[in-house]
């Protein structure tokens, strides 16, 4: 199997997975593993957008992060994965799933040693996808995949990624 024929495949039983099922974090966790065991990857994993240690929460705004002068009240934290122990706080903008959360599109990396500021959980990884999660209009997570290879993904897995993270807020 080629990989679109891979996720071709997979996109019918995430999409079993997630119907009928509200509870984002066991989504999450059945839909990471699903994809890990799948494809082989070295990584595979979410970060949520989370409250920023230490900030306290007005309980009555709840409304989410939607520009820069919010950016230090949220971060990403780390959701449920599958792979090596990784990295718990990542800030917006920062690393390749900060930028991918700060600029709300899916962010393809060959080579991770190219990438500005990628945060290295593993030394092993080297190419990473990015793709956010969305709730409407807003990023509420990122999807983040690492490979042990050099140019693992490409504009394939960033499509089918992506139709995998809506499936994850499809009610
Ligand atoms: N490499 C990521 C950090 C997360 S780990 O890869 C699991 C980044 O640069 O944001």
């Amino acid at each position: 199997m080629n990989k679109e024929e891979k996720y071709g495949h997979l996109l019918p039983q995430v999409a079993a997975l997630c119907e009928g099922e509200r509870d984002l974090i066991a989504k999450m966790a059945n839909v990471s593993a699903l994809l890990h065991h799948e494809f082989g990857f070295w990584w595979t994993g979410f970060y949520r957008i989370a409250p920023a240690c230490g900030v306290i929460q007005n309980p009555r705004d709840n409304k989410g992060l939607m520009d820069n002068s919010e950016a230090g009240r949220y971060e990403l934290v780390l959701g449920p994965f599958q792979g090596p122990l990784a990295c718990v706080h990542i800030g917006y903008g920062k690393g390749v799933c900060g930028t991918a959360w700060k600029e709300r599109r899916t962010v393809v990396v060959p080579d991770v040693e190219q990438f500005p500021g990628h945060i290295a959980c593993s030394s092993e990884s080297r190419s990473e996808i990015v793709v956010p999660v969305f709730q409407g209009d807003e990023v509420i997570a990122v999807l983040d995949i690492d490979s042990r290879d050099l140019n693992t993904f490409d504009e394939v897995d960033a499509c089918w990624l992506e139709r995998v993270a809506a499936l994850l807020t499809t009610d």
